[in-house]
């Protein structure tokens, strides 16, 4: 049990970080430079900016790299050696793996910033702990738990963010 406890929260940090800083720190040039489809829809939309993605990877793996001076045991026991790489994997595929589900929304013509449940949830944990996979593969009872968890905390914190009006939707 303690053991699952572990590895999530060393999955959870650099996924939440990479996620949130995106939020907190985006802004400026979006990822597809405004460039529209032929029906006149965006590619990813105003909602993925090339600070938010840069921050949202590089806080996520400097979270990785704090953990990993603070507790080298825990991480190398539970995630192996390469728990530096693992958060840049996880970051990394946190950044892609909502910028995936914008491209899916947009060809959808879903409009920037409209609630998908769970997708807006799920698709960075989707995004990281599909690319950590190089490095370590969870088990499947603390993956459930990650993602019903995630939920939870993303409602949560939007919430909180929609109240202290740093977000205008409370999604
Ligand atoms: N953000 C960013 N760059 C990213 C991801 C997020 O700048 N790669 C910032 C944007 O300011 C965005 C906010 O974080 O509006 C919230 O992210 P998200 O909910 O994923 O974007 P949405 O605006 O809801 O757009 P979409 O409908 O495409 O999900
Ligand atoms: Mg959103």
């Amino acid at each position: 049990m303690i053991e699952i406890l572990t590895r999530m929260l060393l999955i959870m940090f650099p996924l939440y970080i990479a996620n949130s800083s995106a939020m907190l720190f985006g802004g400026g040039k979006p990822v597809d430079f405004g460039r529209k489809h032929k029906d006149g829809r965006r590619v990813l939309g105003g909602g993925k900016t090339i600070r938010g993605s840069a921050l949202g990877i590089f806080f996520g793996t400097f979270t990785a790299y704090i953990i990993l001076s603070y507790f080298p045991h825990e991480a190398r026991m539970n995630i192996g050696q390469y728990y530096l790489l693992y958060g840049f994997l996880l970051s990394f595929g946190a950044v892609f793996g909502d910028m995936a589900a914008s491209y899916w929304k947009r060809r959808k013509g879903i409009e920037r910033g409209m609630p998908v449940f769970p997708l807006d949830q799920l698709d960075f944990v989707a995004g990281g702990v599909g690319l950590g996979l190089i490095v370590f593969v969870p088990g499947i009872v603390e993956f459930v738990l990650l993602c019903i968890l995630t939920v939870i905390f993303h409602k949560l914190i939007n919430f909180i963010a929609y109240k202290i009006r740093m977000k205008k939707v409370p999604w």
